[in-house]
């Protein structure tokens, strides 16, 4: 079986496109490089640089390739970005599914997992876990970009034979356990990457915003997911679909959440460093709790978590971090 990686040479995709290949599958990454890079991509997967919003030679590709199924990780995720470029995150990530569902159509395949994001969510549910099905009202354009393919996915897919996995990731984080592959965007912009960087002096200090959210401590609580616990959850969800299932979605998380403190915390202790944190102002758009329930993962795909332990992710994203120093 071959698979299709969009935007495989990112951070989620690469740690993908490994899993698949120890799982037999043959792979085929897909990628701009505009925050990938060529050598996140594994050496038995065959690279092909490209847009995703290129249908004509993405069909090319897939009817070539004789792609089975597709993963499609390949968007732009700056949260703060998307505020400032509306029209650049909706041509990308939107523009993108709908030319990627309309190559997929030409060449037959019928089968797609898709990243989406807890940042569907926004800040309608703060005090419990966050069902799939609970209401959807994302806080700013990134949000949306991922809510408006989630719905061409279902639209396509009731009148047609496409059948998807929509997999709302929560806070993805972590090293893999090789040591080998991990999170090298340049630009960082999630907690656990910047706290790393702050710790092996990559950064001066460490920005918290708001500490009078109604949480545990005053700062936002998050659900975050191993990126080698995620791959399998693809894996999972690809073979699910493959032995005929469904359409369906997800909410890919731990079931439990860590304060922005609590993190601090853990990364100052695996690192053994104290670097100096700046608390400021609440950021706007951002939730004060985002936590995932995934029982509907474990029961209909049977997922196993087995890195759900903050230290272990915060030690491997430090022992990454320190190893692309060196
Ligand atoms: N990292 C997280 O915490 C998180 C959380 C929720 C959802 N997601 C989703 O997961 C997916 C992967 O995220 P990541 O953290 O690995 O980011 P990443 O930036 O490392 O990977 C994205 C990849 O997509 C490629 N890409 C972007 N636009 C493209 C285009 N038009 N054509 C071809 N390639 C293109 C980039 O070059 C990059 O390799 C994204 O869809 C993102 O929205 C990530």
């Amino acid at each position: 079986m071959k698979i299709l990686v969009t935007g495989g040479a990112g951070y989620i995709g690469s740690h993908t496109a490994n899993r698949l290949l120890e799982s037999g599958f043959e792979v085929v990454i897909f990628d701009k490089l505009t925050t990938g890079f060529r050598n996140a991509v594994p050496s038995n997967a065959k690279f092909i640089e490209g847009d995703i919003r290129n249908e004509a030679f993405l069909a090319d590709v897939l009817i070539s390739e004789k792609i089975d199924a597709v993963i499609h990780f390949a968007a732009k995720l700056n949260v703060k970005e998307s505020t400032l470029k509306p029209l650049d995150y909706y041509d990308n990530n939107t523009g993108g599914v709908l030319t990627l569902l309309k190559a997929m159509e030409t060449a037959k395949v019928q089968r797609i997992v898709f990243s989406s994001t807890a940042a569907i969510f926004g800040d309608k549910v703060q005090d419990r876990a966050i069902f799939e099905d609970d209401p959807k009202a994302p806080l700013n354009p990134y949000g949306y970009t991922k809510l408006m393919s989630e719905q061409i996915l279902q639209d396509a897919s009731n009148v047609g034979s496409i059948k998807y996995c929509a997999l709302r990731y929560f806070n993805v984080a972590g090293a893999s356990d090789s040591g080998n592959n991990g999170q090298r965007t340049a630009d960082a912009f999630h907690l656990i990457h910047l706290g790393v960087q702050a710790a092996i002096g990559k950064r001066k200090n460490l920005q918290l915003f708001g500490t009078d959210y109604p949480t545990k401590d005053g700062t936002c609580v998050r659900d975050y997911i191993h990126v080698e616990d995620l791959a399998d959850i693809h894996l999972l969800a690809l073979q699910y679909l493959l032995a005929g299932g469904d359409s369906n979605y997800f909410n890919c998380g731990y079931g439990f959440g860590y304060s922005v403190r609590e993190v601090i915390e853990m990364i100052k202790k695996v690192s053994n460093t104290d670097f100096p944190v700046i608390e400021g102002e609440r950021r706007p758009g951002d939730a004060a709790s985002l936590v995932a329930d995934s029982s509907k993962l474990k029961s209909v795909l049977n997922w196993k978590p087995k890195r759900a332990d903050l230290e272990l992710i915060c030690r491997s994203a430090y022992q990454w971090e320190k190893s692309l120093k060196e």
